[in-house]
C-alpha cells in the first residue's frame, strides 16, 4: 500500500468510528467532535441547527460554516466534498430549494449511511449522498455550480488532484467556497506534527500560499483566504503537556498561526 492509501484507510477507519458512535449515542469526546471541541463547536447558529435532526447536528465535524457563505441561490447545484453525516448538504439544499439539488460525496460507508438517515428525518428531496473519493469525483464535467466542503481537503494525500477535480466538475464560472484548516507562516515541524494530532481532523494542512498556489495551477481566478477561527496553543494546554511539550514553548511558536479559513475562488467563465 502506498503512503497515500494508507492514510486515506486511516481516514476511513477514523471517520468510521466517529459515524458509529453518532448512530449509537455514544459521542463522549472533547476535541475531534462534541460541544466542547475548540474546533468543531459552535459553528451553526441557533436557527441553523433548530432545523435539522439532532444527529447531523451531533455529527458535524467541520471547521467552519462554508454554507453560510457561500452565497448560495435559489436553482444551484451544489457539491459538498466530505459531506460526513450530511449537515452543510441539508442546510445547502434549503437554500438552493426545489429547483436546486445539493450533492454530498463521501467515501466512508458509515458516514454515508448516517447522511441518509439524517436525508430522511429531515425530509428533504432535493439530496444525494454519493460514495467515492473527492480525488476522483463521480460527477460529469461542467455539472456543478458551487464546491463546498468543510474541513476534508487537508485529510487528502493528494490536495492537487482534489482542486484539479473541483475545477473539472464545475460550471464556467462556478464557485469554489471551502471551509478548511490553513496554516499561516512557519510552524517547527515537531510541533506541527503535535498540533495536528490535537485538532484530530487534519494530517496536513496547506500552508496558506500553497493553498494559493495549487489553486491557480488548477485554473481558479480569484482566490482568497480569509480566517474564520484562529487556534490558540492554550486550548490544547491539557493535550500538549500529555504529549510531553511545553505549551508556552508552542504558544509561542504557533499562535494565531493555525486557522479554520474559508477559501474561496472562480472557475473563469471563458475556461472549458
Ligand atoms: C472532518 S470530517 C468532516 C465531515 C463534514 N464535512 C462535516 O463538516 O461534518 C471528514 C469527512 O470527509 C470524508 N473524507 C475524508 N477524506 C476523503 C476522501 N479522500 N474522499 C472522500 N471522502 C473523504 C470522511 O469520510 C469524513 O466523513
Amino acid at each position: 500500500m502506498t503512503d497515500g492509501q494508507e492514510l486515506k484507510e486511516q481516514v476511513r477507519e477514523h471517520y468510521g468510528q466517529a459515524a458509529r458512535r453518532v448512530a449509537l449515542n455514544t459521542v463522549t469526546s472533547c476535541c475531534g467532535g462534541g460541544s466542547c471541541d475548540p474546533i468543531s463547536a459552535d459553528l451553526y447558529t441557533a436557527l441553523e441547527t433548530a432545523e435539522l435532526p439532532a444527529t447531523a447536528v451531533l455529527a458535524s465535524l467541520g471547521c467552519g460554516n462554508p454554507t453560510a457563505l457561500a452565497e448560495l441561490k435559489p436553482g444551484e447545484t451544489v457539491l459538498d466534498l466530505g459531506s460526513g453525516g450530511g449537515i452543510d448538504v441539508l442546510l445547502s439544499a434549503r437554500r438552493v430549494g426545489p429547483a436546486g439539488k445539493a450533492y454530498g460525496l463521501d467515501m466512508t460507508d458509515d458516514m454515508l449511511a448516517l447522511a441518509r438517515e439524517n436525508q430522511r428525518k429531515a425530509g428533504v428531496a432535493n439530496v444525494e449522498f454519493l460514495k467515492g473519493e473527492i480525488e476522483a469525483i463521480p460527477l460529469p464535467d461542467a455539472s456543478v455550480d458551487v464546491i463546498i466542503s468543510n474541513c476534508v481537503i487537508n485529510l487528502s494525500a493528494d490536495k492537487a488532484q482534489v482542486l484539479r477535480e473541483a475545477f473539472r466538475v464545475l460550471k464556467p464560472g462556478g464557485r469554489f467556497a471551502v471551509s478548511d484548516i490553513v496554516i499561516r507562516g512557519e510552524v517547527p515541524a515537531d510541533v506541527r506534527r503535535n498540533m495536528e494530532l490535537w485538532v484530530g481532523c487534519i494530517a496536513g494542512a496547506l500552508e496558506e500560499g500553497e493553498y494559493r498556489r495549487l489553486l491557480s495551477e488548477a485554473g481558479f481566478t480569484a482566490v482568497d483566504v480569509e480566517p474564520t477561527r484562529i487556534y490558540h496553543a492554550a486550548d490544547a494546554r491539557e493535550f500538549l503537556v500529555g504529549a510531553g511539550l511545553d505549551p508556552d514553548r508552542v504558544a509561542a511558536e504557533v499562535d494565531g498561526r493555525i486557522m479554520g479559513a474559508f477559501v474561496r475562488a472562480t472557475k473563469p467563465v471563458t475556461a472549458a
